[in-house]
């Protein structure tokens, strides 16, 4: 039975606490928030687990095994460290962090410590991406030739304002690709092996806020193929993520509506069974499947209880982080950023 704590009780924390809930091997014994009322309503509706106010507390609580790092973006560097120092296993929502130095320090004190740390990319875990990222590997389509990824967003005003870090260079890390569009990011650099280098522009065009809203790059990705990759929050309304990925023998394209074509050279194109991705954005940001973090959750436990690395460690975790912040260096200089 690997025990959690949960650090930062906002709008991602009910993900964790229904996963931790719902898995056989995890029990949610503490929660933090610095808001107090906060921390004490979130475990009210979780089964009542222990409230702390100050995280480093929670840490030092010998009942907690793993924790849980929900609280906002430029937050999680330093709250990991602290876990990984503590002897606690770590689940760190996406990004991981939003600055390289803070990545490099994550990943030092978590190997030189050894406790498993995994990243919240749910959406590797889901059946259409698994199914892609097995048929690239086997070579079913032959090699890469282009791939593109949509992320298009829309989020309101109301949501920008809804608490203050958000939309924030310092903790939210940027806009329509740090925050929404990473998830993405990080499916079509697994699929490609990783990003070699992008050319981007970013900008803000409708929101009141110091991030962008909108992104494009043009991508060289490691496997040798090249694309596309576009983010906004200004998409009204808001598209459904969508992945187009052409190969020598054939295209595969998906969204969150499930697997739009599975074309192979010289073969009847193949109906497959359509399931729903557990993240489709619409234009709200909670809607995510309620179960969408099961899978990591045991994935992490299992790791835990045998030993290995989890699904998505942090040198992985980083990867989506890296490609993001080369757009906006990019951006910035009008030149081409190698990773
Ligand atoms: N995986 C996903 O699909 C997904 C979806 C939404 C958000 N997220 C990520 O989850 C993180 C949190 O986002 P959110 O929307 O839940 O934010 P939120 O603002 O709703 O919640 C953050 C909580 O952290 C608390 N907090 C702030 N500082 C703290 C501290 N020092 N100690 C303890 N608690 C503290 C706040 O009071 C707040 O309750 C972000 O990194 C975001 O990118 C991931």
């Amino acid at each position: 039975m690997v025990r959690f704590g949960i650090i930062g009780c906002g709008v991602i924390a009910p993900y964790h606490a229904r996963a931790i809930e719902k898995a056989s091997d995890a029990a949610l014994v503490a929660v933090c928030d610095i808001i107090k009322d906060k921390a004490a309503a979130f475990s009210q509706k979780f089964g009542n687990p222990r409230i702390y106010q100050n995280y480093k507390k929670l840490l030092s609580d010998s009942d907690v095994d793993a924790v849980c790092i929900c609280t906002p973006s430029g937050m999680h560097g330093k709250m990991c460290i602290d876990a990984a120092k503590a002897g606690k296993h770590i689940l760190c929502e996406k990004p991981m962090e939003i600055t390289k130095a803070k990545l490099d320090k994550v990943i030092a004190e978590v190997e030189k410590t050894g406790v498993k740390m995994a990243c919240v990319f749910q959406r590797r875990m889901q059946a259409n991406p698994m199914r892609v990222k097995a048929a690239l590997e086997r070579g079913e389509f032959g090699k890469v030739l282009f791939a593109d990824a949509y992320l298009k967003y829309y989020r309101s005003p109301e949501y920008y304002k809804s608490a203050d870090w958000r939309a924030t260079w310092e903790l939210d890390g940027g806009g329509a690709l740090m925050n929404q569009g990473v998830h993405g990011i990080d499916l079509i650099s697994w699929f490609m092996g990783g990003v070699d280098s992008v050319f981007g522009i970013a900008r803000t065009q409708t929101h009141d806020i110091e991030v962008e809203d909108v992104a494009v790059a043009a991508v060289k990705y490691k496997n040798g193929a090249i694309g596309v990759i576009e983010g906004s929050t200004c998409a009204y309304p808001a598209q459904d993520t969508r992945f187009e990925i052409h190969c020598e023998k054939g295209t595969i394209v998906f969204s969150d509506a499930g697997i739009i074509q599975w074309a192979r050279m010289g073969e009847p194109e193949e109906k497959l069974a359509q399931e729903k991705s557990e993240c489709a954005p619409g234009n709200d940001p909670t809607a995510i499947g309620a179960l969408s973090h099961l899978p990591i959750i045991r994935d992490l436990t299992d790791s835990i209880e045998r030993d290995r690395p989890p699904a998505v460690t942090p040198r992985e975790g980083r990867k989506a982080v890296d490609t993001i912040l080369a757009i906006y260096k990019s951006s910035q200089t009008g030149k081409e950023v190698k990773l």
